[in-house]
């Protein structure tokens, strides 16, 4: 047979085309397993949400949903369908490998024409277990729907990881009951630096945070579609809105100390000062942040944290001398250390931004790798796993296209069109298969100075995330850039159904 072009992002690893064809009709029957309920009505929301026109005929056929231990082999997120004429299976050795087969059916289903799909059987396993987007609420806030609707995506696409930045300078997002002040003050600023000039504010207040119980819909949500939420709580640096709800939390001792939620962006000054009162603090928010997800990873930020304050600051360097702590450096190593020891007690495993290696990083925690590649080296070696996460490659807020051209709104800077995100290779080069299983995956980044509404957040993050979803995905030798350009195609045409925004890149 000629090869054909299966309409699927990220492409499946192993596909063989057969003869015939499978028609959806009104007569489909679905069965599934018990262990496979939520699966089943997964699949019969997909049915009922493909426009009518997919549907040919009232011939009879069978989508039958199946556990089998015998696929094992391909890891609990893969799966084989098997579409044949008048019957289909997906099958996998657990539920979230049969969820993945759907994906790929409900790809399929769509770039059909009147819900003919060619019999074939695809037997399909990602290449890495950390598939990721990160979202910054931060800097703007997006809401509870649009943060669902981002998750839909998320799935469709076979990613797993949503890690959600909610503590900034310019904003604290998650209710903690035991600290009301955190959302009472925190969640509130002045104002915003205005559209096209970053140095004028527009002089309108700007709030926005989620209850608890938002944040449990939304973990409940995610879970439901294999997803895990990695919250991010920021310190000891991008602090400023905490302070500025408890100003005691801060290096109050220095001169013209002032904490205000930052009106702003770009690096600030603000940071914890390392008393036994901030550690308290740290200790009861994290306790409730735990209670609300339940996943392995705790983020704690870590990155762009100034040494000013801590240098300026008598209490600091009393801290500093107390501790036997060499310098400031030391002094972001220790209060990293000091809180995976509170994470651990947890049983959760600390992950920060590659700065958390400044003044020595304790083997046990996991980092992502923003800046330098070098730094992802030091970490394998000192025996942390890592996420690959470089401003290089996954920077969904930079420019896709030659800025000096001006034909896209405001970014932050920088400059990543989308085949550069297709030829990402987060496996990095000279290291040894044991440093290579400690690189989780990848994920890509929206942070939001200048995603200034959902309609933005949209425009950056697609297409670009389904060339990162095949990144993590596909194996290399199946990935083929000119190809994955033809199914993208029809992918834009899903997200013009599904009202999603995106930058068309043809
Ligand atoms: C970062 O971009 N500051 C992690």
């Amino acid at each position: 047979m000629a090869p054909q072009i299966l309409n699927v992002i990220p492409k499946p690893q192993k596909i063989e085309f057969a003869e015939g064809e499978f028609v959806l009709s009104g007569k489909t029957a679905v069965s599934a397993c018990k262990e496979l309920s939520s699966a089943k009505k997964f699949l019969q929301e997909y049915l009922e949400h493909c426009t009518p026109q997919k549907i040919s005929g009232d011939r009879k056929c069978e989508i039958t949903l199946g556990l089998e231990k015998s696929l094992e082999n391909l890891g609990e997120e893969g799966y084989v369908l098997d579409i044949q004429p008048g019957k289909m299976t997906i099958a996998s050795s657990s539920p979230k490998g049969v969820f993945y087969g759907l994906q790929t059916f409900r790809q399929l289903l769509f770039s059909s024409e009147k819900g003919k799909i060619p019999c074939l059987k695809i037997e399909d396993s990602p290449r890495l277990g950390w598939r990721g987007m990160m979202l910054d609420e931060g800097r703007h806030f997006f809401g509870k729907e649009f943060v669902k609707k981002f998750i839909d995506m998320l799935a469709l696409y076979k990613m797993n990881s949503f890690h959600w930045h909610l503590t900034e300078d310019q904003g604290w997002r998650i209710e903690i009951k035991k600290y009301p002040k955190l959302t009472s003050v925190g969640s509130k600023r002045a104002e915003s630096p205005i559209e096209g000039n970053r140095n004028a504010g527009d002089d309108k207040p700007y709030e926005g945070f989620y209850t608890q119980d938002d944040i449990r819909e939304i973990v409940k949500y995610a879970g439901d579609r294999f997803i895990n939420v990695v919250p991010e709580i920021e310190m000891p640096g991008h602090a400023a809105a905490a302070i500025a709800s408890y100003p005691e939390l801060g290096n109050s001792d220095i001169m013209d100390y002032k904490p205000e939620v930052k009106t702003r962006w770009g690096v600030h000054y603000y940071t914890f000062s390392p008393t036994e009162k901030t550690f308290k603090f740290l200790e009861d928010v994290i306790e409730e942040v735990v209670a609300l997800f339940p996943g392995r990873y705790f983020h704690i930020g870590g990155d762009e944290a100034p040494k000013d304050q801590w240098k300026n600051s008598p209490t600091a360097q009393r801290f500093i001398l107390d501790n036997g702590l060499k310098d400031e450096h030391e002094l972001q190593s220790y209060f990293i250390k000091r809180i995976e020891t509170i994470l651990k007690k947890h049983n959760r495993v600390l992950i920060g931004w590659d700065e958390i290696q400044e003044g020595g990083l304790s083997p046990t925690a996991a980092m992502m790798v923003w800046r330098d590649w070098k730094w992802a080296s030091m970490a394998l070696k000192n025996g942390n796993c890592i996420v690959m996460a470089p401003n290089s490659h996954t920077y969904f807020d930079h420019y896709q296209e030659d800025p000096k051209e001006h034909k896209e709104p405001e970014a932050i800077g920088g400059l990543l069109p989308i085949d550069k995100v297709y030829l990402f290779n987060p496996v990095i080069e000279g290291i040894t298969p044991e440093e290579e299983k400690r690189i989780l995956g990848a994920q890509g980044q929206l942070w939001s100075e200048y995603l200034f509404n959902t309609d933005k957040v949209e425009f950056m993050a697609f297409p670009r995330m389904f060339a990162l979803a095949e990144v993590v995905w596909t194996n290399p030798e199946n990935k083929n850039y000119g190809d994955f350009m033809t199914r993208l195609k029809t992918t834009l045409a899903l997200l013009d159904h599904m009202k999603v925004k995106y930058r068309n890149p043809f």
